[in-house]
Order: structure tokens, then sequence, then C-alpha cells
């Protein structure tokens, strides 16, 4: 296990009704408030009237940005930090999925800087403070609401990056798994295979002699995948969604996982050129493009995917070789993301080989990406083959 340090400062209020909370969590930091969300969710849900009035119980001033995308955008963050600027906003509440928080958590980090927030997504800048932010989570997934990450996409130049820094963890999330009812079937499985993919990020290390951490691992994709089905069929089941939910944070919060431990990231980056040239959303990408990362890197650590195979699928050795063993692990991960209806092939949204020199190069912009095996451009390529 190699050294490490682990920081994580959000308070994660989680159950039902948990959104009373509101007011009472909001008032520490201030009564300008810039209230982020999407494209409506909210208000078909009654969610919106719901935090206008906790907002009210404390006299806020709410300034409202409205709108934002699945794959966030450049030009909306910058609208936000404008209005931060103008309205001389102390607070930002997120209250959506991830791309909603991600691009609160962005606003923030821009409202507090000189120069142009782009500088932070590619590393021409780090963010030295931020406006606080808290978030409402409504879709189980990226693990946003716990850590101090986000993806922005600038939509001109078809570029999508992403950021860490310790000042842009909301201060709080309030985690409603019944907020989650809502979440249309596709949307749900999205949320799924980018759960797993995280952990998949993580439990795929050459790190040895971390066995708590690959126990940790295990344990959120053996309970994702237990519960997987039942939020599908019975998308009202508080329970499925409850540990779908807590599945999504922990998968994701600032590296508890895979503390100690090297974690790879490849295949999100892959993934992240997927949806900045096609915007189509980030799960159904890692669907399609991590079954296919395995496939061209088991051999690296043999041990680590017959480990996977029997623990996670419960596939048993019998006379299988270690690389058969391998293999059907990988099988069964893809035979899972059918079986809930995610995408296999690019082909599925229409997607051929036009791109795939543009998105392996973008993707090698700052260096090699992975740590499973270290990929150039000419295996992100491959990969991306793989993936038609
Ligand atoms: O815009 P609204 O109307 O709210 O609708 C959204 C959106 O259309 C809808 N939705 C959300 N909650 C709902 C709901 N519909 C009905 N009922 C509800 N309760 O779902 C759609 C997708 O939302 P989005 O926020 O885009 O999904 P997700 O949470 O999967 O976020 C994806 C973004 O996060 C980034 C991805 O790259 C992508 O840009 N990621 C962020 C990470 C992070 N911050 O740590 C890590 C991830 O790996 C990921 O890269
Ligand atoms: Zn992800």
């Amino acid at each position: 296990m190699e050294a490490f340090s682990y920081y994580n400062p959000t308070n994660l209020v989680f159950g039902k009704g948990t959104v009373s909370r509101l007011g009472t969590l909001t008032q520490a930091y201030g009564k300008t408030i810039l209230l982020v969300y999407g494209s409506g969710s909210i208000k078909r849900t009654g969610l919106y009237d719901e935090v206008i009035s906790q907002l009210q119980s404390i006299d806020a001033t709410i300034v409202e940005l409205a709108g934002i995308e699945p794959n966030p955008r450049l030009t909306s963050v910058r609208r936000g930090i404008e209005l931060c600027r103008s309205e001389h906003v102390e607070f930002i509440l997120a209250v959506g999925g991830g791309s909603v928080l991600d691009a609160a958590k962005a606003i923030a980090a821009g409202a507090r800087y000189d120069g142009d927030v782009w500088d932070f997504m590619v590393q021409k800048a780090t963010i030295q403070d931020a406006l606080p932010m808290g978030s409402i989570l409504t879709l189980s997934a990226t693990g946003s609401e716990m850590n101090g990450n986000a993806v922005i996409s600038d939509w001109e130049t078809k570029q999508k990056r992403a950021f860490g820094s310790k000042h842009t963890f909301p201060r709080f999330s309030i985690l409603d798994p019944a907020l989650t009812f809502s979440v249309p079937r596709d949307q749900t499985v999205n949320g799924i295979v980018d759960i797993m993919s995280h952990v998949f990020e993580q439990y795929f290390t050459l790190t040895t002699n971390a066995p708590l951490q690959e126990r940790l691992c295990e344990s959120i994709l053996l309970t994702v995948i237990e519960n997987a089905e039942k939020a599908l069929e019975y998308p009202h089941d508080f329970e499925a969604r409850s540990n779908l939910m807590l599945c999504g944070t922990l998968a994701l919060n600032g590296g508890l996982i895979s503390v100690g431990t090297l974690d790879d990231w490849a295949s999100h980056g892959i993934e992240h050129e997927i949806s900045a040239i096609y915007d189509i959303p980030h799960g159904a990408g890692l669907s399609i493009v991590f079954p296919n990362w395995m496939k061209y890197v088991y051999r690296e650590r043999l041990d680590r995917f017959t480990q996977y195979a029997e623990r996670v699928w419960g596939i048993e050795r019998g006379s299988k070789s270690d690389e058969e063993l391998a293999l059907a692990g990988i099988s069964a991960t893809r035979a899972f993301f059918t079986r809930i209806g995610a995408p296999a092939t690019l082909s599925f949204y229409d997607i051929g080989e036009e791109n795939l020199d543009v998105m392996a190069r973008s993707a090698v912009l700052f260096g090699p990406i992975g740590n499973f095996k270290k990929l150039n451009q000419q295996d992100v390529r491959e990969i991306l083959t793989l993936s038609l």
C-alpha cells in the first residue's frame, strides 16, 4: 500500500424528507444564493417549490440559473460567474444531477478567480479559493455530491475537461433517495454504469496488498448489481434507490475506496473525448468503452481479473485457465450492461471512424493516460476501434 492522505469535508445528509433541512443547512453561508438547476425535472417533481419555500424561510435573496445542460457547457458556467459577481452571491445551491453540481462547482471557483475559468480545466491555473456551494442530488451516478471534481465541456472547441480541488467539495449534500424515483429508465441505467465504472477505475490497480480497498470496491459492485434490476423494475423502490444512491456517493468521494493505491481513469479519459464531440450521456459512453478497455489491458495483471470474475460475478474456476477466467469476468460485465439496456457499441449512436484520431490525440494531450496500463495515442485508438 502507498502512503496517502484523505480529506473529505462534505456534510452528507441522507434520507427521506431531508430537504426539510435545507434552510438550516444554508443559513450559515449567507443570504444571497445562486440556485443552479437543469432543464426542468425539478419543477416537474415539485422539488423546486420545496427548495424555494425552504430558502424563503431564511429570508434568502434567490438568484436563479436554470437550464444547465447534461454535459454542462462552459457558456453556462460563465453566465453563472457573471451572476455571482453582479448579484454579490454568497452561496451556490445546486439542485440536480452531476451536470448541475459540476457547473455549480466551476461557477464557485470561477467567481473567486480573476482569469478565465477554463484555465482550471486546461491546467493553466489551480483553484485557490471558491464560493461555498451545497447540493441537493436528484440522480445517483457521479459522486459529485461528495467530491471536489467537475467536468465541463467547451462546445465551441469540442473539449471536455475536468478539474478537482479541495475548495470545491460541497459544504453539504442532501440525498433523499425518493428524489430519484422520477429518474427515467435510461438515465438510471447510465448512472448504474457510471457508479460501477468509478469502482473499476480504482479496483483495477497494480498496487498489491490492499485487501480492504479491494473488498470495499467489490462490496459496492455487488450492492449495485443486487439493486440495479430492482430499481429498474420498480422505480419507486425506496430501498433499491437508497442503496444505489449510497453506492454512487461512496464510489467516488475523494478516493476513499482507493486510498493507498494507484487508480487508473483511462476509460473516463476516453469517454470524455467521445461525449465532447458527440454529446452522448457519460454512462452510456462508459458502457461502450469499459469492457473494451478491460479486454485490452487484462494481461497486465491477470490475478486482479480472475479475482474480479470470482468475487464479483461468482464465476467458478472449474477447469478454466487464468486467462479464460479473466475473460469470463469481462464477458459477464458486458452481459450485465446489455441486460440492463446499456449500449455496447459506438454505432448505437451512429458514431463511426471519422473522429477516432481526433479523440485519441486529444485523450493524451497531457501525456499517456491510465496507470494499470499507460495508454498512448495508438492504444486509445485501438480501444476506440474495438468499441465501434
Ligand atoms: O436537466 P434536468 O431537467 O434536471 O434533467 C436531467 C438530465 O436531463 C435528468 N434528471 C436528473 N435528475 C432527475 C432527472 N430527471 C428526472 N428526475 C430526476 N430526479 O437526467 C439527465 C441527466 O442529468 P446529468 O446531471 O447530466 O447526469 P449525471 O448525474 O449522470 O451527470 C453527468 C455529468 O457528470 C460528469 C459527466 O462527465 C457528465 O458531464 N461526471 C462528473 C463527475 C464528478 N463530478 O465527479 C465524475 C463522473 O465520472 C462524470 O465524468
Ligand atoms: Zn464517471
